[in-house]
């Protein structure tokens, strides 16, 4: 890790390398954990001299405000497992916290699973995955999700949490609302099948596997697709410091869609719930004339040109100078449609 050792207390940290915004920020305290042995250490310590905790995977869906005065604990524990399940050809494949999400999926295509090919290059670690059930190209982790193993904060028990237990929702579960705050991710186990049947009924990735004349897709094909698409569209972070989407994509309910759609007759929309449907963030914004946008005297930061929904740093900008341009953003989107987006990314304040 950036020639710093695990399990070792680190004083006066840069956080740049450990947030995919590229934000400059300090650690007054920092420690990596391999170990659940690690994470309990880390805790204690924080315990004894006061310290608030700053849990951190991979850094790609937070933006960091200030700097943190307490101690950042970055969760790398590693390692994959298999087990069978007494049904055929299905599996429990586990993934330590710190696993890189994108490396477990191609584990798991390698050994013939279906399951987890829509969830491609999604950026972070396996412990974050369930915070908000990450989802992209019409699949959730909600839909292959078995349990967790969570260590609780306070008590430093163990707890296990079944699928009801974590509320999954859209970029939801208990993790950001009600027990926020209260438990390390230490591992996820999903279910998966060597036999099933692949999902391309979303976007773009029929087309490119028409493009590819590939007849017959199964999960590495539809794999390939994914990450063709999302190259496309999304700043890869090693090079354009960003969080993905900004926001979430707002629902509303079907009578103001109808209205708005009066007004608006392209409004790109999805039904979900009866009676509500979903708006594209992306396309709002775009409306409201931000695509492309550069922000500063520097103009070093602002909204991706393919992606209105992805805030983006050029390089240099500060938290606070993206957090300032969301909130402009978000009033601008209330101001001329009457929706209110909330931000998906997690911000960081003291
Ligand atoms: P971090 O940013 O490190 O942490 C996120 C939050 O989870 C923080 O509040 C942190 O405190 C908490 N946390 C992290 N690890 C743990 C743990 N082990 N236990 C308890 N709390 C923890 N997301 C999608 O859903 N779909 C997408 O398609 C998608 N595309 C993206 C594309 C790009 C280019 C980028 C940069 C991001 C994208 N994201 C997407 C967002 C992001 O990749 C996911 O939210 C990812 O799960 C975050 O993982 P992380 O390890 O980087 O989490
Ligand atoms: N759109 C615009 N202008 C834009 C961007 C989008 O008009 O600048 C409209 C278009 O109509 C487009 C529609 O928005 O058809 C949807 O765009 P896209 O397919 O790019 O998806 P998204 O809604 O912007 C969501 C997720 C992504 C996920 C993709 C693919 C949210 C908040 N974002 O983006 O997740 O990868 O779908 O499934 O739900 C993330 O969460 O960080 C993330 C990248």
């Amino acid at each position: 890790m950036d020639g710093l050792q695990a399990g070792t207390l680190y004083n006066n940290i840069s956080l740049k390398p450990f947030n995919t915004f590229g934000i400059e920020a300090n650690a007054a305290h920092f420690w990596q954990a391999t170990t659940p042995n690690e994470v309990i250490e880390a805790l204690k310590l924080a315990k004894e001299n006061h310290w608030e905790i700053l849990i951190l995977g991979g850094g790609s869906n937070v933006l960091l405000c200030t700097d943190w005065e307490g101690l950042v604990l970055q969760i790398a524990l590693k390692g994959i497992s298999v087990v069978p399940t007494e049904k055929l050809n299905e599996v429990l494949i586990t993934a330590a916290a710190g696993e890189r999400w994108h490396n477990f999926v191609l584990h798991s295509l390698e050994l013939g699973l279906y399951g987890m090919e829509n969830l491609s290059l999604i950026p972070g670690c396996v412990g974050a995955a369930p915070m908000q059930n990450i989802g992209a190209y019409g699949a959730e982790i909600k839909d292959t999700f078995h349990s967790l193993v969570a260590l609780d904060r306070n008590s430093l028990q163990y707890r296990t949490f079944t699928k009801e237990e974590c509320g999954f929702g859209y970029r939801e579960s208990v993790f950001k609302s009600s027990l926020k705050g209260q438990y390390i991710i230490l591992s996820v186990t999903f279910k998966l099948s060597a036999e099933g049947e692949v999902n391309i009924g979303y976007g773009d990735i029929q087309k490119i596997l028409e493009a590819n004349d590939v007849t017959n897709p199964g999960p590495i094909e539809v794999s390939r697709a994914v990450i063709t698409i999302r190259e496309s569209k999304l700043p890869n972070p090693e090079v354009i410091g960003n969080a993905g989407s900004f926001f979430k994509n707002p629902e509303i309910p079907e009578s103001q869609y109808l209205e708005l759609a009066k007004v608006y007759p392209t409004m790109p929309h999805y039904p979900t719930h009866p009676g509500q449907v979903k708006i594209p963030a992306g396309w709002l914004i775009e409306q409201c004339g931000w695509k492309g946008k550069k922000m500063g005297d520097l103009q070093n930061y602002g909204v991706h040109e393919k992606q209105a929904l992805v805030l983006v740093n050029y390089g240099g900008a500060t938290g606070q100078e993206l957090w300032d341009l969301a909130i402009t953003i978000q009033a601008d989107v209330f101001q001329k449609f009457g929706i209110h987006i909330q931000p998906e990314v997690n911000l960081i304040k003291a």
